[in-house]
Order: C-alpha cells, then sequence, then structure tokens
C-alpha cells in the first residue's frame, strides 16, 4: 500500500500528558500548553477530560482550561468523557468533540473506569445519544490492543470486536491504543488488517505509548497498512494513571520529523512546537521526552 500524503496528529499531550502529572498544574500554565499548540499549526488538540476528579485529580480544571483558551477556526478541541456526566460536563463548557474509551481487556476496563467492557459499552450509548441530539462528534478508543498490564497477551479479534462495536454506535474513527507500549511492528501491522476486517481502514487510528521505545516503528508500520491519523504528544508528556510502566506518548515532535523525511503532510511548524514541549517541560521541571527537541537544543 503506498504510505499516505498527508497524516492528521491528534495531539493529546494537555489530556493524556498532564493527567499522568503528580505535581500541581495551574489552568493558566495548561492554557499556556493548548494555545502554544494551536500556534505550531496542530489542527486536532485533546484539551482534558470530564472524569471524576476523586480517580484522576490532573483533569479537575478541565472546564476552566475549555473556557480560557483561545480557540482558533480550523482547529478541533476535544475531551474525554467516560459517561453521561462526562458528557453533559463537557456540553456545558462548550466542548465540540469529544471521545468515549473502552479497552480490548476486561482487567484494564475494570481498573480504568470500574466497569467491564460490555458495561462501559451500555454506558456509551446515551453519551452517544446525546451527542448526536447535540451536533457533536464523538472518537473512540480502545486501550490495550497490543498488551495489557492485567491480562498480558490480547487477541487482536477481540480489539477488532470493540472496536467495531465503537464504529457501530457513531464513532467516526477508532484509535488503537497501545496503552504500555509494548507492541512492536510486525503485531501492529497485524492487528490492523484484523480491525480492517471489521471497520473501514480509514476510520483507524493508531495511539502508541512509547515505553519501550518502538512507537516510531509502530507509526511506521500503520502507515505502510494505510492508516493516516495518529496521537501523539508534545514532549512526549504522558502515561495512563491505570497503566503501571506507560511512561509517555510518542512524542509529537519526532513523530513529525519522522513524516516530514518521508515527504507526509502535516500543516504542523515543527520549531513552534519545539518551543511548546520546551515551554511546558520547563514548568514541569521534567525532562523533554521528545529525541527531536533535546538533539536541537544542544546542537
Ligand atoms: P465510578 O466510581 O464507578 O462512577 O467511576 P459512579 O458512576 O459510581 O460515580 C461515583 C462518583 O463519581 C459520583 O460522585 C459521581 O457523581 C461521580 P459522588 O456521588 O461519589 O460524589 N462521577 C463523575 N464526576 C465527574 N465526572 C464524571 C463522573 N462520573 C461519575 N464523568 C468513572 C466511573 C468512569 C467516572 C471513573 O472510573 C473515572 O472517572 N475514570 C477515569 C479514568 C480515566 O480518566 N483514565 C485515564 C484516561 S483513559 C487513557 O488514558 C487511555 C487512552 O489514552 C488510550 C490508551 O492509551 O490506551 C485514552
Ligand atoms: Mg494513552
Amino acid at each position: 500500500m503506498p504510505l499516505p500524503t498527508q497524516v492528521r496528529l491528534v495531539e493529546v499531550g494537555p489530556r493524556d500528558g498532564l493527567q499522568n502529572e503528580k505535581q500541581p498544574i495551574s489552568v493558566a500554565d495548561k492554557v499556556r500548553l493548548v494555545d502554544d499548540l494551536s500556534a505550531a499549526g496542530l489542527s486536532y488538540i485533546e484539551v482534558g477530560s470530564f472524569v471524576s476528579p476523586k480517580w484522576v485529580p490532573q483533569m479537575a480544571g478541565s472546564a476552566e482550561v475549555f473556557a480560557q483558551i483561545r480557540q482558533q477556526p480550523g482547529i478541533t478541541y476535544a475531551a474525554l468523557t467516560p459517561n453521561l456526566i462526562g458528557f453533559e460536563g463537557a456540553l456545558a463548557a462548550g466542548v465540540r468533540e469529544v471521545a468515549v474509551f473502552a479497552a480490548a481487556s476486561e482487567a484494564f476496563s475494570q481498573k480504568n473506569i470500574n466497569c467491564s467492557i460490555s458495561e462501559s459499552l451500555a454506558r456509551f450509548v446515551p453519551v452517544m445519544e446525546a451527542a448526536k441530539a447535540n451536533d457533536i462528534r464523538v472518537r473512540g478508543y480502545v486501550s490495550c490492543v497490543l498488551g495489557c498490564p492485567y491480562d498480558g497477551a490480547i487477541d487482536p479479534q477481540q480489539v477488532a470486536a470493540v472496536a467495531a462495536e465503537l464504529f457501530a454506535m457513531g464513532c467516526y474513527e477508532v484509535s488503537l491504543g497501545d496503552t504500555i507500549g509494548t507492541g512492536t511492528a510486525g503485531a501492529t501491522r497485524q492487528l490492523i488488517e484484523v480491525v480492517a476486517g471489521q471497520i473501514p481502514r480509514d476510520k483507524i487510528a493508531g495511539h502508541f505509548h512509547d515505553t519501550y521505545g518502538q512507537a516510531l516503528a509502530n507509526i511506521y508500520a500503520s502507515l505502510l497498512e494505510g492508516v493516516s491519523v495518529f496521537d501523539s504528544s508534545v514532549a512526549g508528556l504522558g502515561g495512563c494513571p491505570y497503566a503501571k510502566g506507560a511512561s509517555g506518548n510518542v512524542s509529537t515532535e519526532d513523530v513529525l520529523y519522522m513524516l516530514n523525511g518521508l515527504g507526509i503532510h502535516t500543516g504542523i511548524e515543527l520549531d513552534q512546537l519545539i518551543i511548546a514541549g520546551q515551554r511546558i517541560c520547563a514548568l514541569l521541571a521534567r525532562d523533554n521526552g521528545s529525541r527531536v527537541a533535546r538533539a536541537r537544543a544542544s546542537a
């Protein structure tokens, strides 16, 4: 399959990245990050989540963040909503696109959202109905697609079944999450083949955590399979509070550098993106997880 000429990067740093930070982060700093990402040319930014603050305290200020960011035309600003309470919170905050998240493994589903896979899908039904009534697009996630921290290996058919349910209930795209980053390129290709048997290939996105250093290889493998939407996180921020060791999404800078090298268009400005990443890392007093940003800083 020829490589796509254009790729959409879904920037998940403000959500998947910051949700895992233990230290308090002010609303102003979150807003600054989102505004920096808008300025860098990202067309899709996952800004926060409307989840229980007892479960993920860092995302508690998401409504304030939405109220204060400078929303630019042509950019999607999205939020995670696990249930109707979350959806209603997002709606009240003026959010126009949300994401629901399920898992391919029962144990992870319980740890992350306190219910079984089928219960989670049932909870999404009223969310989908409310979204439709309010003309809000819904993206779907499946976690643990290439391995689970509790259940180990995951059958690609199980991933495909959950992806198919999300697609059937109205998610316009399903992002396949390698939550713990254990997947490798061959397994990624095989997974996409199987999932593409259930939902159209151009409705599949890839969400690779870089815990084992495999994310770029897995994205390249996905490109070869015709996938052209990838989630990534500026400066490689992130992880998942319910997947021990899920340390960081693949960095947006590194993905962009690879795509630029392949001549694949994204509309994102690398230098601006590096500035955004350096700024949030300085605020958090953490190392920059992007190899490209580190190389540029020491050049
Ligand atoms: P629960 O405790 O089973 O929910 O949590 P409940 O319905 O029994 O409600 C308990 C309390 O929570 C009630 O309040 C509700 O009002 C409140 P109380 O009466 O005790 O005061 N509540 C809420 N509050 C705010 N927002 C809500 C909400 N819902 C209920 N939406 C629940 C179930 C799903 C809420 C909980 O488990 C939760 O919030 N989990 C969050 C999980 C999460 O955010 N995980 C990280 C994101 S997923 C991820 O990172 C993976 C991804 O990146 C892809 C990948 O890498 O694989 C997407
Ligand atoms: Mg994730």
